[in-house]
């Protein structure tokens, strides 16, 4: 998007101000305090179940052409105060996690501290988007501390599997270099890799609930059905 002259300028005034670098200094704030809460459930949950729920963890905090496109894009003003009441994804953490179930668990044990305020959640994985993306969004607030006042940050936690990752990541390199007369098919060809790795989380999911049923119980010889 070609973006005017006069918005950048008024942009490059305001990330030049000391008040610009304070807010990213709190966005970044956000996401160590929420990384630290995720990286603590880990760990207990390693230790008392044997199983770690969450793979990896990555961070980003948006970019300032980013922050000024969406700004523009969906017609806000720019100022500190707009950047505030109207990004939800400054701050943002990505949660990579073993299976589909470890995703709504982190998400319950994240929404249900008592310092943590949800304020949206996105479920695309009980229903995926047209091209097939899937993912857990959750726009999470924290307080965070600071020397003269306590602030509630807004920060977007994405949950979502290895294998949904996988292909997130693939389609978001793919999308940039559409060939506008193979789209329609690359589009489709993405949707129904997305289909597969679907059903293959599933698959991985019952497996994973039939290893883990007492010996001789009506569960455990159900890895038959996934196995074929
Ligand atoms: P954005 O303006 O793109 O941030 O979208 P939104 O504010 O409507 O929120 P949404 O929850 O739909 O998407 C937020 C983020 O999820 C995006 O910035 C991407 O990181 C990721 N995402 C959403 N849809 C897709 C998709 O189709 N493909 C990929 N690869 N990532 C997606
Ligand atoms: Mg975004």
């Amino acid at each position: 998007m070609a973006v005017d002259k006069r918005i950048t300028k008024e942009f490059d005034k305001l990330r030049a101000q000391k008040e610009y670098e304070i807010l990213m200094m709190r966005y970044d704030s956000a996401i160590r305090e929420v990384g630290t809460k995720l990286e603590i459930l880990n760990s207990e949950l390693a230790l008392v179940s044997d199983e770690s729920p969450i793979s990896s963890i990555q961070t980003r905090r948006k970019k300032d052409a980013s922050i000024l496109e969406k700004l523009i894009r969906q017609g806000n003003e720019i100022s500190l105060e707009s950047i505030e009441a109207n990004l939800n994804d400054v701050a943002g953490i990505r949660v990579i996690c073993s299976f589909v179930d470890d995703i709504y668990e982190v998400a319950r044990m994240l929404a249900r501290q008592d310092d943590i305020t949800v304020i949206m959640i996105k479920d695309y994985i009980k229903k995926p988007k047209p091209n097939g993306y899937r993912s857990y969004h959750m726009i999470v607030e924290v307080p965070v501390f600071f020397s003269n006042e306590k602030r509630p940050m807004r920060v977007e936690v994405q949950i979502r599997t290895v294998a949904m990752n996988f292909w997130a990541s693939l389609e978001h390199q793919i999308k940039y270099k559409h060939d506008v007369k193979q789209a329609e098919k690359i589009g489709k060809d993405l949707k129904d890799c997305a289909d597969t790795i679907a059903n293959t989380d599933l698959r991985m999911q019952k497996i994973r609930e039939a290893l883990k049923a007492p010996e001789g119980s009506e569960f455990s010889n159900t890895t038959e059905g996934v196995l074929e």
